[in-house]
């Protein structure tokens, strides 16, 4: 998609792939790349909104000349200011040097420390509007989603939604970019990794942001990354809803980390269980294996976690370390726990494990089974009664 595509009358995408970079903001792979997008209204004022990643400049360039040839710039709006969409601000600025920032009282600050912006900035509070002619825009604060100048533009003639992050997800746009081009289920998977790993903290404020956009009549959703909801922008809303109310599916991850096989044995006599006992979504990882990305997915999605840790220098193998911790963080709920695992002479990750448990005020299943050394048939048989007890509570 060389030049600008018209996504309603007059409102063109300008946004561009990024095949490039292997990790997102250096923690979060990208098998399939991202998409920055950012959006061009042609009116009587002419506004930008949003810009697109620095190195990704030369093409995002192109492409609004494509549509504006040697006609400049009046407005450009920035919804976030998370580098991958605020990278190509200064030098538009310099291209355009008349063109008036819009943002909020927060954006100032990351404004003047990001690029040494002060001047030519047009403060816009919740709910108030410009006017571009033919069309208007109204911006919604909705702060920490996932940063706190965070922002949403709303066109009022066409209905469209200028989201910044919310709604998007990973995955470069494969010619199609409206949910009635492209392939879906393959979209929300990446829109709920991105939602797990980036957005997922912030979920209180996504129901806050959900309920001030509940009276606007939405026809389309245009976030900054992936697919432009058009068809059906409920697709996403009642998707968003439920990740941030951390309502869940049936089914059960199972996350352990195993040096020697022991406590994986363990894993996968667990895992059988729930399997006879008639679950069919089991998502098994092991935590030095899965990357952490994909883990969250899987654990955003269903009820049930099983937790199961080898105990290395007294407590948690690092890496499940790191993902207790990141759960933490996330403030996980609405699920059921299980817990399990092994030692050999001290003890340290059953305890570590249960007492994230029980912190956290998720339900905690019984029995808790921790095995010393190899796990023997008792050991076993309590993982298949760990197995079927969390069968029965899904
Ligand atoms: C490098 C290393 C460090 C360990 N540290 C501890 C420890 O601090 N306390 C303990 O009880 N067991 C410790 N163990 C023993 C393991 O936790 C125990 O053998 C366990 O059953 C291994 O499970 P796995 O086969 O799933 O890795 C350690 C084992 C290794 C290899
Ligand atoms: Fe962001
Ligand atoms: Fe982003």
């Amino acid at each position: 998609m060389k030049h600008a595509v018209e996504i309603s009358d007059k409102i063109y995408w300008i946004g561009v792939n990024d095949m490039d970079t292997d990790l997102f903001e250096g923690i979060w792979p990208l098998p399939r790349g991202v998409a920055y997008n950012a959006y061009l209204i042609d009116d009587e004022k002419v506004a930008v909104i949003d810009t697109v990643k620095k190195g990704y400049l030369p093409q995002f360039i192109e492409k609004i000349q494509a549509v504006l040839g040697e006609r400049s710039i009046d407005y450009l709006v920035v919804n976030h200011m998370e580098p991958d969409h605020s990278g190509s601000v200064k030098i538009l600025r310099q291209l355009y040097p008349k063109m008036e920032i819009v943002a909020n009282q927060k954006t100032l600050d990351f404004l003047r420390g990001f690029y040494g912006i002060e001047d030519g900035i047009k403060i816009m509070g919740d709910k108030e509007s410009i006017d571009l002619g033919d069309k208007s825009l109204t911006f919604y604060m909705t702060p920490m989603v996932h940063w706190p100048e965070t922002m949403m533009t709303y066109e009022n003639k066409t209905q469209t939604l200028f989201s910044a992050d919310a709604f998007g997800g990973f995955g470069v746009l494969q010619g199609g970019i409206f949910d009635d081009e492209v392939d879906l289920p393959y979209y929300e998977n990446e829109i709920l990794r991105y939602y797990s790993n980036i957005v997922a903290k912030y979920s209180p404020m996504v129901q806050k942001a959900l309920t001030r956009l509940s009276d606007v009549p939405i026809k389309v959703i245009a976030s900054t990354h992936g697919a432009i909801f058009r068809e059906n922008p409920s697709y996403i809303l009642e998707r968003y809803d439920r990740w941030s109310k951390q309502e869940t599916e049936k089914g059960v991850v199972i996350v352990y980390s195993s040096m020697y096989g022991h406590t994986q044995t363990m894993a996968e006599a667990i895992a059988r269980s729930l399997a006879c006992s008639g679950v069919e979504q089991i998502r098994l990882h092991n935590v030095s294996r899965s990357h952490l990305s994909f883990i969250l997915t899987d654990i955003w999605k269903y009820k049930g976690l099983i937790l199961g840790g080898s105990t290395y220098n007294m407590k948690l193998s690092p890496y499940m370390d790191m993902l207790v911790s990141t759960l933490d963080n996330d403030k996980l709920k609405n699920r059921v726990f299980g817990v399990f695992g092994s030692y050999s002479w001290s003890g340290g990750a059953v305890k570590a494990l249960r007492d994230y448990a029980e912190k956290s005020g998720n339900q905690l299943l019984e029995p808790v089974v921790e095995a010393k050394h190899a796990p023997d048939d008792n050991s076993l048989d309590l993982c298949r009664q760990l197995g079927k007890n969390m069968a029965e509570s899904l």
